[in-house]
């Protein structure tokens, strides 16, 4: 891992934006408006007031009724425009509704066959409101929470709107997972209505959606109904008194329907995501600080204006779609692309072919799908015309400066900055970033935002000016996580007590002379695949679930595209017979208990693995024969010669 850091940090090149880009930027109007002449002085000022720099962009969104206070700070517990009332989709869709805006596109949606379809802000509006008011009768209520897995399709953001609308919160499940990953997370969140779809199709193969819920429904005693949207028109078995199509659902519902009044501090979302250990924390958000956090982001960073077509490619299933593809782009009003499908599929042309046909200007995508692209050549993108992309965005894991660069100039055309982002689930916005005003270094995400204080420290807490470190935030923002759903010393205890009073992202970044963050990756065992967060722990716990196994170690190996790719060695039961083929029956395993996402890329069948003499497994010596670096010394080991026999499996 150092190694990493010192390649990164030996890249001296740098990147301005135009005039033009950096002139006209939303930051630059929001400061000359401010009275503020230098974005240095916007920074002192945010950093000398953040209740100043808030209270500015929570005024530019709609309230029922004002806050009283902007920020009460009770480490680790925050709280944002406090006794305001709010709801997140009064300010992303009845306001545009009812407004100018009602007749432009909200979304652009195309499927993975082509077909294209659009909604504007009235007919969004609409769709929300019959969904909603539909929702109303199956007897959701404010406070309960709705589970939903469904493909990239326009019902997903309808279905998160109309919970929001009426008050309940969602609990979206990423639709890559495998139905088990769906069932855990309902009865986790005790919801009693559960939303999904026939099917969809991923690289022109038909998954089978209805069929996978229908497993677990069986394990979910809390669940009384099930909507399901027809996407695919196939047959599925429909369970008298419980599953109802979604058609059925909206029939003869109102197009109106009354926004519900929240508290600033009212749930908006549960988002599970993967912890150090194998059970996924519940990562819960809320309607008012969150809402100003991404739209705040979203004007700044990238820089969206009326005429943009904004492409946010990644799922609505993770944060970033929440963020990113939902809430901030319909709180500022703008045209979103949606995409079903994957980014290669039919061929490596069909992402660019979108940004031409489409007239994208901004897109937001992850580093592990620019190195697919760069794998596949430029000669893709050369094919068709870019010239509408203005700025681009990155997300996910670090960035290598060869793919930035190559984002640059073969997508960029040399003239989009590239803004990396670096945020994560429970951060809710960009915390760590460019902004189209910023000198750019490939490789690295920048400068925090104004008025978050990151922040590089040693395991004392101490602030490091070189050296690799915890990356940890100092000071509340309005878009944190408030807790994790029913697991609160959890909240306090993962992120909180290292450094009483300071959040530890689990991250480990380097600072340069220039007060530039370059984030190194993450310092728990939780692996970054293909930008996708999976905890070790869990493929563990599912691999072990397999009845012919005694263990298994998962670790993470360095990968040109993914970023990392997952490892397992597994020790199996001295009872198991009939073994042949057992990697991929080990692979299709962790595919179904979890999803596809999770399976590993190499599984080996060991004796033993390498443990402590309290029978700890070595994972970081496992980590090091993977990764082909010097194993140090194992002599303390209790078997150190399940070392050699690892260093001969791989
Ligand atoms: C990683 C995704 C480097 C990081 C928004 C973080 C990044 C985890 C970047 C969160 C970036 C995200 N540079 N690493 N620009 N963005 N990460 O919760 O390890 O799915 O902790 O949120 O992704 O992943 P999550």
């Amino acid at each position: 891992m150092p190694g990493k850091v010192d390649a990164l940090l030996d890249e001296k090149r740098i990147f301005k934006p135009s005039k033009d880009i950096s002139d006209g930027s939303n930051i630059q109007k929001w400061m000359e408006n401010h009275g503020l002449s230098s974005y240095s002085e916007l920074i002192e000022a945010a950093a000398r007031s953040p209740e100043w720099f808030w209270d500015e962009l929570a005024g530019e969104l709609e309230w029922f009724s004002p806050y009283s206070d902007v920020l009460k700070w009770d480490p680790p517990h925050a709280e944002w425009f406090l006794e305001g009332k709010f709801n997140v989709v009064h300010n992303a869709l009845d306001r545009h509704a009812k407004g100018p805006n009602k007749d432009k596109t909200a979304y652009i949606w195309e499927g993975e066959s082509g077909e294209v379809r659009t909604l504007t802000y009235l007919e969004l509006y609409k769709k929300v409101n019959t969904f909603a008011n539909g929702l109303k009768r199956l007897g959701v209520e404010k406070g309960d929470v709705v589970s939903i897995y469904l493909p990239m399709i326009p019902e997903l953001p309808i279905a998160m709107l109309a919970c929001a609308k009426i008050g309940a919160a969602h609990s979206v499940v990423f639709s890559g997972f495998w139905a088990k990953a769906f069932r855990d997370r309902i009865n986790d969140a005790g919801s009693n209505v559960a939303i999904t779809a026939d099917g969809f199709k991923r690289r022109g193969k038909l998954i089978e959606l209805k069929e996978a819920v229908d497993t677990i429904l069986s394990q979910t005693p809390t669940i009384e109904r099930v909507v399901v949207v027809e996407h695919e028109g196939l047959e599925v078995s429909m369970e008298e008194g419980r599953d109802i199509w979604w058609h059925e659902v909206v029939q003869g519902m109102d197009y109106e329907c009354e926004t519900e009044v929240m508290d600033s501090e009212d749930p908006l979302f549960i988002l599970y995501t993967s912890g150090t250990t194998g059970k996924p924390k519940g990562v819960l958000h809320v309607h008012g600080g969150y809402s100003v956090g991404i739209y705040a982001t979203l004007k700044f960073v990238f820089d969206l204006k009326d005429n943009d077509i904004w492409w946010c490619a990644a799922d609505i299933g993770w944060i970033t779609g929440h963020s990113y593809i939902v809430y901030a782009p319909l709180i500022m009003g703008v045209t979103s692309l949606l995409y079903e499908g994957t980014p290669d599929y039919p061929d490596p042309g069909r992402f660019w072919r979108m940004v031409q046909d489409h007239g994208v200007t901004v897109l937001y995508t992850a580093p592990t799908t620019v190195r697919m692209f760069m794998k596949y050549g430029e000669k893709w993108p050369a094919q068709y015309d870019l010239s509408s992309l203005r700025l681009l965005g990155s997300v996910g894991e670090p960035i290598n400066p060869e793919a930035w660069i190559w984002y640059h100039k073969h997508i960029g055309g040399d003239r989009c900055p590239v803004m990396d982002t670096w945020w994560q689930t429970e951060t809710g916005m960009h915390l760590i970033t460019p902004l189209p005003i910023s000198t750019l270094k490939p490789g690295s995400a920048v400068k925090p935002f104004p008025t978050i204080e990151a922040d590089v420290v040693d395991d004392n807490g101490v602030s490091l000016k070189s050296g690799g470190g915890h990356l940890v935030i100092r000071s509340p923002w309005p878009s944190m996580f408030r807790t994790l759903y029913r697991d609160p010393e959890r909240y306090v205890e993962a992120y909180w007590s290292k450094f009483p009073g300071v959040y530890l992202s689990g991250d480990v970044a380097r600072l340069d002379e220039d007060g530039y963050f370059w984030i190194q990756g993450r310092e728990d065992d939780v692996l970054n695949v293909a930008g996708h967060r999976i905890s070790t722990a869990e493929v563990e716990s599912s691999i072990v679930s397999h009845h012919a196994v005694a263990e298994a170690a998962v670790v993470g190996k360095p990968s040109s595209v993914k970023g990392e790719e997952i490892c397992a060695f597994v020790v199996l039961k001295e009872t198991s017979t009939n073994l042949e083929n057992f990697q991929h029956i080990l692979k299709d395993h962790v595919k179904i208990e979890i999803g596809p996402v999770a399976s590993p890329s190499t599984v080996k069948i060991v004796s033993d693995l390498p443990k402590t003499r309290s029978g700890k497994i070595m994972r970081r010596v496992i980590k090091a024969i993977v990764r082909g670096e010097d194993v140090g010394d194992v002599s303390t080991l209790a078997n150190p010669e399940a070392v050699s026999e690892l260093k001969k499996a791989f």
